[in-house]
């Protein structure tokens, strides 16, 4: 049975082996870029299974300490320009690849490290595909002007959470999503907005979903070229 949102244990499964979908696309030698999130909590210790020679670069504080606790070679993402993979969860996952991210603030740097890829992989549980993204679509802002910016991408909210380590304020924007491309033209050009979670699909290699005991695979053409 397909994982429900009343039904946690079917929906960490999903993850679980989503995740280890993805931990086999991992090679000798590649540099990965790892995101953050309870879907890459299952990636980590599938992929340090695999005893494989290569350099990981984290993009939370959260997700270095457990790949560290595992044994992973981390490097710092400043020594690192591009990625051979990429491999980070969602909130939601349209049909066209549109993604949002976010919900544990991380988004910006997750943008850095999947945008830095060759090839970035999507990781999640049957819950998260959708018809269409909504919101809430997070925020990360600069504190300078924090005011302003939050009266420019009204209807918005502050989380209630810890600055990123950048510094930046995590919020919340609650209006329509109707057009993803232009929201996110719209948040990127706002004086104050560090990121948005809108990932587009450009961005997107690959889709994992995990489905009860079976992972669904989308590959999209429209690959992001890090070069
Ligand atoms: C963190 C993220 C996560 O990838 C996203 O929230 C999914 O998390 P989870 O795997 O816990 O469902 O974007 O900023």
């Amino acid at each position: 049975m397909a994982g429900q949102p009343g039904d946690p244990q079917g929906v960490e499964r999903e993850k679980q082996i989503a995740a280890e979908a993805a931990a086999e696309l991992v090679e000798d030698g590649m540099t990965v870029g790892l995101g953050t999130g309870s879907t890459v909590a299952f990636l980590l210790p599938a992929l340090a299974r695999r005893s494989l020679d290569i350099v990981c670069a984290a993009t939370s504080p959260r997700t270095e300490h457990a790949a560290r606790e595992l044994g992973l070679r981390i490097e710092d993402v400043a020594s690192i320009d591009r990625f051979d993979i990429t491999i980070d969860g969602a909130d939601q996952v349209a049909p066209d690849g549109w993604l949002v991210k976010g919900g544990g603030g991380a988004h910006t740097r997750e943008k850095i490290v999947a945008g830095a890829a060759d090839r970035f992989v999507v990781i999640v549980d049957s819950t998260k595909p959708v018809q269409a993204l909504h919101s809430p679509i997070p925020l990360e802002l600069l504190s300078f002007g924090l005011r302003a910016t939050m009266r420019r991408v009204a209807p918005a909210s502050l989380r209630d959470v810890p600055r990123s380590p950048d510094g930046g304020v995590i919020a919340d924007y609650h209006g329509p999503v109707d057009d993803p491309a232009a929201l996110a033209a719209r948040l990127s050009a706002t004086p104050g907005v560090v990121e948005h979670g809108l990932f587009p699909p450009e961005m997107v290699a690959t889709v994992l979903v995990g489905r009860g005991e079976s992972v669904d695979r989308t590959d999209f053409k429209h690959s992001w070229s890090s070069s």
